[in-house]
């Protein structure tokens, strides 16, 4: 494939790591006596920290002759990544970028391996959710966000096929970031890294998880902030509906289900003086299958599935009922277990339902037929 490649530039960016810095910088130069056909450079992303990391990684130049460095204003993690990505691209001819953290938490001896790997995919990720990968450093409390934010990301951010999309650690080809255009991205913070992996994913990227070991942090403390946690947060909401119309054809669906229910059931009890216990059955019968008729033709019709109508038909079922379920179980915790007004678990115990009933259509009922594997988790290590 495309082994043209030469110049790799590991974007780092940092905040007050004057501690790890020069460490961290030995390390990845220390793999170019290994790379004889790469030239490896380092930009270095520093907001102005008052620790003085910027003085010390000037100071460092003259001993690493591609070393660069970029002040900036502290807006957060993100956005040093927007300005160093950008600034690789266009001034440092990088045809294949590389994501790390400078505190010593990604080994750097893994750069000639991923980049071996590279040779394969369009991006190779750092992944501590693959067998092999581990952060034996997380408190509980951050492996717990850890692993809500990756569900997340994976189920609402289409990005199931991958294990750790909040990997800081990877290595990505030019091509497919320019098609990214990640300087547009609305993040800030750390989310930036999710809706990259998105990004990636939407715009066809083949994708490599290869494991690491996080490791600890060699001095200072992190970075994330109770703000970066909220804009991740809200970020998730924004990919699903940036990126997915399919999300919104399906609320749509989803509301017209309902004045269907309404209208067979309004019909079958004022018109014809139907019982109301088999009116209300029928009513719901009536939706469902509305609402499979119109995600079928219309929400997921670009899609190409492979399997048969009626198999269709059967999961939409399966999906409807065990999300009912999942909202009238919700509502009862919320009611008993919480205390919270009832309307208000009517409400959450939909949103949840709609939630469950999307990613339960989206990757089983109407699952993409995938004809290449786009993604390698770990089995090919050899290359
Ligand atoms: N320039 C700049 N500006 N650098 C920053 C900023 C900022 O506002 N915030 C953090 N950094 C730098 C840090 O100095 C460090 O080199 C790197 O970004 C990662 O920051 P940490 O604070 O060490 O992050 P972490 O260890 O908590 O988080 C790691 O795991 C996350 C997912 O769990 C990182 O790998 C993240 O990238 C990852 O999303
Ligand atoms: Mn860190």
């Amino acid at each position: 494939m495309s082994n043209n490649i030469k110049n790799i530039c590991v974007v780092l960016p940092t905040y007050n790591e004057a501690g790890n810095i020069h460490s961290t910088l030995e390390k990845i130069f220390l793999n170019q006596t290994m790379l004889h056909d790469y030239k490896l450079s380092v930009l270095v992303v520093d907001d102005n920290s008052p620790d003085n990391t910027a003085e010390l990684v000037r100071s460092l130049m003259p001993k690493y002759s591609r070393l660069n460095l970029m002040s900036g204003e502290k807006k957060g993690l993100g956005d040093a990544y927007k300005r160093g990505i950008d600034y690789a691209l266009k001034n440092l001819g990088a045809d294949l970028i590389i994501q790390m953290d400078a505190d010593g938490q990604h080994d750097p001896g893994l750069i000639p391996k991923f980049i071996g790997l590279a040779k394969n995919y369009d991006v190779v990720i750092g992944s501590r959710f693959v067998e092999g990968g581990s952060t034996p450093y997380f408190s509980s409390y951050r492996l717990l966000l850890s692993k809500l934010g990756n569900f997340l990301v994976r189920y609402l951010g289409a990005a199931y096929v991958i294990r750790d999309c909040t990997s800081g650690y990877r290595v990505i080809k030019r091509e497919i970031l320019v098609k990214c255009q990640p300087s547009s991205f609305p993040t800030r913070g750390y989310s930036f890294q999710s809706w990259l992996i998105c990004e990636l994913l939407r715009q066809g990227a083949t994708i490599k998880e290869s494991p690491i070991i996080f490791a600890k942090r060699e001095t200072g403390e992190s970075k994330l902030s109770l703000a970066d946690q909220l804009e991740f947060f809200l970020n998730i909401v924004r990919i699903r509906f940036n990126n997915s119309e399919d999300f919104i054809k399906y609320c749509l669906v989803g509301l017209s289900g309902v004045i269907v229910n309404l209208g067979v059931y309004y019909y079958l009890t004022r018109f014809i003086s139907f019982p109301i216990t088999l009116s209300s059955p029928i009513a719901i019968e009536a939706s469902i299958i509305s609402n499979f008729f119109l995600n079928n033709f219309w929400t997921f019709k670009a899609r190409p599935v492979k399997k048969s109508f009626q198999t269709r038909l059967l999961n939409f079922h399966l999906v409807a009922g065990v999300a009912g379920i999942i909202n009238y179980l919700l509502f009862l915790a919320l009611v008993y277990l919480v205390n919270i007004y009832d309307i208000l678990a009517v409400l959450l115990g939909i949103a949840i339902g709609i939630i469950f009933n999307y990613a339960g259509n989206s990757l089983w009922t109407f699952r993409k037929e995938i004809k290449k594997p786009l993604i390698n988790r770990g089995e090919d290590e050899k290359e």
